[in-house]
């Protein structure tokens, strides 16, 4: 159940995700196999769920609530073209003037092919908002978390699928072996669980081994909780086998209904370990918050 809440507290982390800039460009010299059918998907069906009037109503947010941090979850883009990095880096340059340390990770849309991954495009037009020590790497949000950055985007031919390399396993083992401190927030662009009440993935839109992830996850003896973007629905679930293991999904954050214009999510430290999660819808004249509770469904 989602009761309303008034503004979350400070210190807090806000996770914003799936951000989808597109762009106009249909020059077949430019566009073609994959990208030429995402484009023509973008346009067709996915533009119409956007509405980027919220944009400004983000920065407002951020010098509104000064968090400590804000995580931007990925799919920044539609098909990874420069012309939306290039809005892309416009709309988090903004959020940044406000002071805000912002750390990015790339979404699957973000490395929509091998060409685009071997040019690495989304360090050149992300690169500052990157985590500083690439991904994985952990940062330490002062007063919040320690934040786990999870690697699970990689190229396709053709379908969604993530991939988690070699990198990204040794993170995992390392974090089971970790004593005391911060709570723990492992963040990655794609989601552990393929199906929850509120979303259900389709098999090519996957993550490769999130069985095999889950499983050393259960072993943490820590409280952990794993958040991620890319399938544009808020979730809240407590882990079946691993009860101080949560997974939180974040909303697209652009994705309009008739009520909501822009959604986020904001995460507090409770004493377990683990977060009191706040969802943020703006209603296009204000923030309206509500705490959802992960036992609810
Ligand atoms: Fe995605």
């Amino acid at each position: 159940m989602n009761r309303p809440a008034d503004i979350p507290p400070v210190p807090l982390i806000l996770c914003a995700s799936d951000f989808h800039f597109g762009c106009n460009v249909w020059s077949p010299l430019r566009l073609f196999g994959k990208r030429l059918i995402g484009q023509a998907n973008y346009h067709l069906r996915r533009k119409r769920k956007l509405n980027y009037t919220a944009a400004s109503a983000f920065r407002m947010l951020l010098e509104d609530q000064r968090p400590e941090a804000l995580l931007a979850l990925g799919d920044f883009t539609n098909i990874a073209m420069p012309e939306e990095f290039r809005t892309a880096r416009a709309f988090l340059d903004s959020l940044a003037e406000t002071g805000t340390k912002i750390y990015a990770l790339p979404g699957n849309h973000d490395v929509y092919t091998a060409s685009v991954l071997r040019q690495r495009e989304t360090d050149r037009w992300l690169g500052p908002y990157l985590p500083p020590d690439g991904v994985p790497s952990r940062a330490r949000i002062p007063g919040v978390a320690s934040v786990q950055f999870f690697p699970t985007v990689s190229p396709n031919l053709l379908s969604s699928r993530g991939a988690v390399p070699p990198e990204g396993w040794q993170a995992l083992e390392s974090l089971t072996a970790q004593t005391g401190g911060d709570s723990i927030l492992i963040a990655s662009h794609y989601p552990l669980l393929d199906r929850t009440a509120a979303y259900r993935q389709k098999w090519s839109h996957t993550l490769r081994q999130s069985e095999k992830v889950l499983d050393i996850l259960r072993r943490c003896p820590h409280p952990l909780t794993f958040i991620a973007g890319h399938v544009h629905r808020f979730s809240l679930t407590r882990d079946p086998v691993k009860p101080d293991l949560i997974h939180i999904t974040v909303p697209a954050a652009f994705y309009s209904d008739p009520e909501t214009q822009g959604a986020i999510v904001a995460l507090t430290p409770e004493k377990d370990g683990l977060f009191r999660v706040y969802l943020g819808k703006w209603t296009g004249n204000e923030w309206v918050w509500s705490t959802p509770n992960p036992d609810a469904d």
